[in-house]
């Protein structure tokens, strides 16, 4: 929720910080702005929109010969989109942009008037601007206006600050919120993520929570919590600027759909060991998934129907009781821990505030946690106990598809690793899960990538309704659920995931002539059950949609579309099915126009509760 970027050095500010927007734009994208500093002071542009009308007022209106800013891209919590709202916020002498939320901005911002301050818009983060400035003018010094006023302040934050008699520096604090540093030659950088810095470097630091950076042309300091200044140390990203770009697709939804194969490889690879799944890269050992006897999956979204479809594996081969909890419920109806309990919270982007929260709290109640994270170094994966990365590379389209397909994959391994370490499954049935997962899953998306002209004439078929259900049984019931998200977030269309077998106790009733249902059947034990489903909603009007096994008999006779998925294994069947529902929804929207990568209201990174 909102991505922040700041840089001071010898080159020309302005592109670099647009630039840096325009990959960020992802994590919100309703208002955008910059603040550079120039020979005549700091100037500020900002506007409702998204950053290619910024760069529209910037060529009308050049800011020339700045070598120091800060620039923002909003998703809005306080105050509506609109040219006020936008960041940067000036506050006095103080100019500042802010991705998180101040919580206890109303008894800040009432404090402030009393004492005369006037505020332009309705932000809680011009109220974190005018809390600085004001420390700032009893203090004359950034680093201890920034400490005492970040110490009045509740909830998160990643700052960018400029203060007007310090020329050519960018100061910055973080809490809760992502921030990192960066370095190049030409000058030192901030980001709320390093995606947004690959164009210009590789070398980055992130910031630890509390902690206050200095950004000058030559160097920067970093100072920790209580204020003694620290070495930073630096790491060199492996992303490359171009795994950042669509690279000839239509949309990074599209690309990203296309990279699940590779993703899945990537992810499996380096977790064998002769053939039988092994964490040890990870520092987790076969000892360690002795002693889980119950687990409890984390997460939000897309992130939790993974959970649920891990759960099924890891329930179905190893026997471990599983649940999977949406995290912003977790902490309220805490689920009972017993003996062995193991907390697993997933994460695409490693920030998700619900996440961040519910893991606290596992670790605050001393359950061990476990991280499934694809962006490296973030918060949930430094916090939790144990982490294992995605390796999905970075994902930019806010459906996430990669992100979704390598949690599923890892937790398929996990599975395998539990259950071949507490003896429940022999090592060969361990070898042919870890084999069906590095071979089957990635060449049934092949297959079905091969299948997408198809797949476009079904959705121009359900392109135009306003209810679209999902629905299945077992693993295929996660998978609806994953399928109508998918659909919904990026089409606008209503769609809903129901189990097949409750459809009759209430939802058959919105059945109507032409409703689609789309009905996944790969179990084959649950296939003639998901069939009487069908055969219900068929018979009642609905244009059915069956994706099921190839070896399925006559199919047909129930449904107006079949989809085959190739019957090689489960994993195969699973990651089949996934590409469909990927597919379909994606069609859907480009058929409606909808813009893909950026659906309305939405932003990538939720790092607000
Ligand atoms: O970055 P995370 O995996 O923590 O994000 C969790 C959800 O916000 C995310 O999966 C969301 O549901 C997706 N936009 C769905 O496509």
């Amino acid at each position: 929720m909102c991505g922040i970027i700041g840089y001071t050095g010898n080159a020309n500010a302005v592109p670099k910080i647009t630039k840096g927007l325009s990959v960020l734009e992802y994590r919100g994208y309703d208002s955008v702005g910059i603040a550079a500093r120039t020979e005549d002071g700091v100037r500020t542009v900002k506007c409702r929109g998204r950053i290619g009308m910024l760069e529209e007022k910037l060529e009308k209106d050049p800011i020339v010969g700045s070598q120091c800013a800060i620039g923002h891209t909003r998703w809005a919590t306080h105050g509506g989109p609109s040219d006020i709202n936008a960041h940067p916020h000036r506050a006095g002498r103080v100019v500042l942009v802010h991705n998180g939320i101040i919580e206890n901005y109303k008894e800040l911002k009432s404090a402030l008037q009393k004492d005369g301050v006037s505020f332009l818009s309705e932000t809680d983060t011009e109220v974190a601007a005018a809390v600085i400035n004001a420390c700032y003018a009893q203090t004359g010094d950034p680093k201890t206006a920034i400490r005492m006023a970040t110490a009045k302040m509740k909830g998160s934050y990643a700052f960018g600050i400029l203060f007007d008699e310090f020329p050519g520096e960018v100061w910055s604090a973080r809490c809760g919120s992502p921030l990192i540093l960066a370095k190049a030659k030409d000058g030192y950088y901030l980001a709320s993520d390093m995606t947004a810095l690959l164009p210009f470097t590789k070398e980055y630091c992130c910031l630890e929570e509390g902690q206050i950076a200095h950004l000058m042309p030559s160097g920067a300091e970093l100072f920790d919590v209580d204020g003694a200044e620290i070495v930073p140390v630096w790491s060199v990203t492996t992303m490359t600027p171009e795994s950042a770009q669509k690279g000839g697709y239509a949309h990074f939804m599209l690309k990203e759909i296309y990279e699940q194969p590779e993703a899945i490889e990537k992810s499996v690879s380096p977790r064998i060991i002769n053939g039988l799944p092994d964490f040890s890269a990870d520092g987790i050992d076969a000892s360690f998934w002795k002693q889980v006897k119950n687990i409890q999956i984390v997460a939000c979204g897309s992130a939790t129907h993974a959970g649920l479809a891990g759960g099924h594996v890891l329930e179905s081969v190893a026997g471990i009781p599983t649940a999977s909890y949406i995290a912003s419920e977790y902490r309220y109806h805490p689920p009972i821990a017993v003996d062995g309990t193991l907390v697993i919270v997933i994460s695409q982007s490693g920030e998700t505030a619900d996440t961040l929260a519910a893991l606290r709290y596992a670790k605050s109640k001393g359950l061990p946690t476990l991280a499934i994270v694809n962006a490296v170094e973030t918060t949930i994966a430094r916090e939790a106990d144990y982490r294992i990365y995605t390796y999905a590379g970075p994902e930019i389209a806010v459906a996430t598809t990669k992100g979704y397909c390598t949690q599923v994959t890892v937790l398929y391994m996990i599975a395998a690793a539990i259950a071949h370490s507490c003896g429940r499954i022999a090592e060969a049935d361990a070898k042919e899960m870890v084999r069906s997962i590095l071979e089957d899953a990635p060449e049934a998306i092949r297959e079905m990538l091969t299948q997408t002209e198809r797949l476009r004439e079904i959705a121009a078929k359900i392109v135009k309704k306003d209810h679209i259900f999902y629905i299945g049984r077992g693993m295929d019931y996660a998978m609806s659920q994953e399928g109508a998200l998918k659909l919904k977030e990026i089409s606008y269309i209503h769609c809903e995931a129901y189990a097949a077998g409750e459809l009759k106790h209430g939802t058959i009733s919105l059945i109507e002539e032409g409703t689609p249902v789309i009905a996944i059947s790969t179990e084959e034990a649950l296939y003639d059950k998901t069939e009487s489903n069908v055969r219900e909603v068929h018979s009642r009007g609905a244009h059915v949609i069956l994706l099921c096994r190839d070896d399925a008999k006559n199919p047909q006779l129930s449904a107006d579309e079949v989809v085959l998925l190739p019957t090689k294994s489960d994993a195969g069947l699973l990651f089949a099915s996934l590409t469909v529902v990927q597919v379909l929804a994606y069609e859907v929207a480009a058929l409606r126009g909808c813009d893909i990568d950026r659906p309305r209201n939405l932003a990538k990174s939720v790092t607000v509760e």
